[in-house]
């Protein structure tokens, strides 16, 4: 048995996320540690939300709520809607939490001890009607190269000519639109990743099993250019973690907080913190997690994440790590995603194109969505979320194999035999063969699992439904009923005996169906892994009882797609 820690990427808190976001992170991490703890293995799946940053700022602003109580609100929207999804994370934390707070004070604390960082002195514009200082997006003007009125002050989105905010034409904030403005000096504190660089080289080569998306951005951004640079890790915000060296005060940063970036990986450790807190443990209890001189060496730590996240998960976070000179455990595997798209364009929040993770709720169940997305996971490139894909896949998969096996099995059963596994008859070459094909694909399965090949994963266990169904049309117990009862016995018992072990193998991406066949069969989610198909498929003896259930999948009939399209086609 192995101990498994897997950290979703956190999502921000600044409104409901859409499904390209929840099929980047959150749900292949869901169906990873489900598959895991499945196995046998002891699990701990964190995720949190991502709370800190002036877009949280903008959005509780716009909510007409205090930052803090905006936030508060926002978690409980994200959690509840984790939830529905069925995200089994052992815990959902806070970015915002006290844990993280001194945590991320700490690390600031032993870096500035172990000389990795600068005080900087630079200039920056502070917009008296706002009363802050304003982040370089943050400000909007006439661009000096192409004369588009609304470049921003960190690059023209007309021309994409890099700016700093003092060659805008009248330049004005984002978000009071003043042009009240005024060039201040201010402090700020860098940490010196460039310091790092050949550690984190020696560290990056070492990973030899990590997946080239996730080994080439770190690489380009290790050896492009200047290669890696040191990097700002505080803003002048109201909201975030006080620039404070531990618990104290750091002379000349008073009003200032660290940058959401430095903070947001933090809480993958502060999260397992909560985690311990929320259960009543001790210390010593998230230490064995994340503390390789208190039993960390053992874990295997996984992250999931899209892929624009992955230099902060291979380049800064590991520097925040290893510049601590502390023992804390360092990611061994990290899965990256490319992009799903909606309809062949972006998914966008301000135009409301694309669904939304609340509005897949409202529309159908989660284990629709689970599929779909999961059997079509950004892996090895983009990939396109189509009405008429989703529809596809939720019809052919789920309702016409899968549901459809459930239940021409169980009411044929019904009819014939009654509600049990009916006796007689003997398995044969048929049930030989077939048991032989989904060992294979069984095999083929575990080890998409293990190498967190997820589309490849969904391909077999599809394969092993399918199979199921070609078995049933060949077998033809309908057929067989009239003249030998006990041959048609013997494959309705093989066919409910493949109802269980669907139900258990499924479950990973399916934990609602999983848990309906389970229960349809009188039998509950502790069901184990098979070891064995031949012996899996024996399971259930003659004379177990079990109720015809109630249609698995519903089918997505034409007209239902057709209104979602233009639904969601957006403004
Ligand atoms: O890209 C995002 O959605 C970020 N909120 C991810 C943060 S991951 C971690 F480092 F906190
Ligand atoms: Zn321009």
């Amino acid at each position: 048995m192995a101990r498994i820690l897997i950290t979703s990427a956190l999502p921000y808190i600044n409104g409901i996320k859409h499904l390209g976001n929840l099929v980047g992170s959150q749900l292949p991490s869901d169906a990873y540690a489900r598959y895991m703890r499945q196995r046998g293995h002891e699990v701990l799946l964190i995720c949190a939300t991502d709370e800190h940053g002036t877009p949280a700022e903008l959005a509780a602003a716009k909510a007409g709520k205090p930052v803090a109580e905006f936030c508060a609100d926002m978690w409980q929207v994200q959690k509840d809607i984790a939830d529905g999804f069925r995200l089994s994370f052992d815990h959902f934390g806070r970015s915002s939490s006290e844990r993280n707070h001194r945590l991320t004070q700490h690390f600031a604390e032993r870096l500035a001890g172990a000389g990795l960082i600068d005080e900087v002195h630079e200039k920056q514009v502070f917009s008296h009607t706002d009363g802050r200082f304003l982040p370089d997006r943050y400000i909007e003007g006439t661009c000096p190269n192409c004369g588009y009125d609304k470049a921003r002050g960190d690059q023209c989105e007309n021309c994409t000519k890099q700016l700093d905010p003092t060659d805008l034409i009248e330049p004005r904030s984002a978000i009071s639109g003043s042009t009240d403005l005024e060039v201040r000096e201010t402090k700020h504190l860098y940490i010196r990743q460039s310091a790092m660089r050949q550690h984190l080289d020696e560290w990056i080569d070492k990973q030899s099993d990590w997946p080239i998306l996730t080994t080439s951005i770190a690489k380009k951004w290790l050896h492009d250019g200047d290669g890696l640079q040191d990097r700002s890790i505080t803003r002048d915000l109201d909201w975030g973690i006080a620039v404070k060296k531990g618990d104290k005060d750091w002379p000349g940063m008073d009003g200032k907080v660290f940058y959401v970036w430095f903070d947001a990986p933090i809480e993958y450790i502060a999260a397992t913190a909560e985690w311990a807190d929320a259960n009543d443990l001790d210390e010593a209890a998230w230490h064995r997690w994340w503390r390789t001189d208190e039993g960390a060496d053992d874990v295997r730590y996984v992250q999931f994440m899209a892929k624009d996240n992955i230099p902060f998960h291979t380049l800064s976070f590991p520097a925040t790590l290893m510049g601590s000179g502390e023992p804390w455990k360092m990611v061994n595997y990290i899965k990256g995603f490319n992009w799903l798209l909606y309809e062949g364009g972006k998914f966008s929040t301000s135009q409301g194109r694309g669904v939304f993770m609340n509005e897949a709720l409202e529309i159908l169940p989660s284990d629709y969505w689970r599929w779909w997305l999961l059997s079509n996971a950004p892996e090895s490139s983009d990939a396109d979320f189509t009405w008429e894909n989703f529809q596809g896949g939720v019809n052919k998969d789920l309702a016409d194999v899968l549901g459809n096996f459930v239940s021409r099995v169980t009411k044929f059963c019904r009819s014939k035999f009654g509600e049990t596994v009916p006796e007689g008859g003997q398995y044969g070459e048929a049930e030989a063969a077939l048991t032989a094909e989904i060992q294979t694909r069984l095999i083929a399965y575990e080890k998409a699992m293990e190498d967190i090949e997820i589309r490849k994963a969904t391909a077999e266990l599809r394969a092993i439904w399918v199979a199921g169904n070609e078995y049933l049309q060949h077998a033809e117990p309908w057929a067989k009923f009239k003249t030998d009862p006990d041959a048609a016995a013997s494959v309705i018992r093989m066919a409910l005996n493949l109802i269980r072990l669907y139900a258990v193998i499924s479950r990973p991406f399916i934990p609602d169906a999983s848990d309906q066949m389970l229960a349809a069969i009188n039998l509950s989610g502790t069901e184990s892994w098979p070891d064995s198909v031949k012996a899996a498929l024996t399971a259930l003896p003659a004379g177990h009882a079990f109720t015809t259930p109630d249609v698995l999948f519903a089918k997505i009939a034409d007209e239902a797609r057709e209104e979602l399209e233009a639904r969601f086609a957006g403004s």
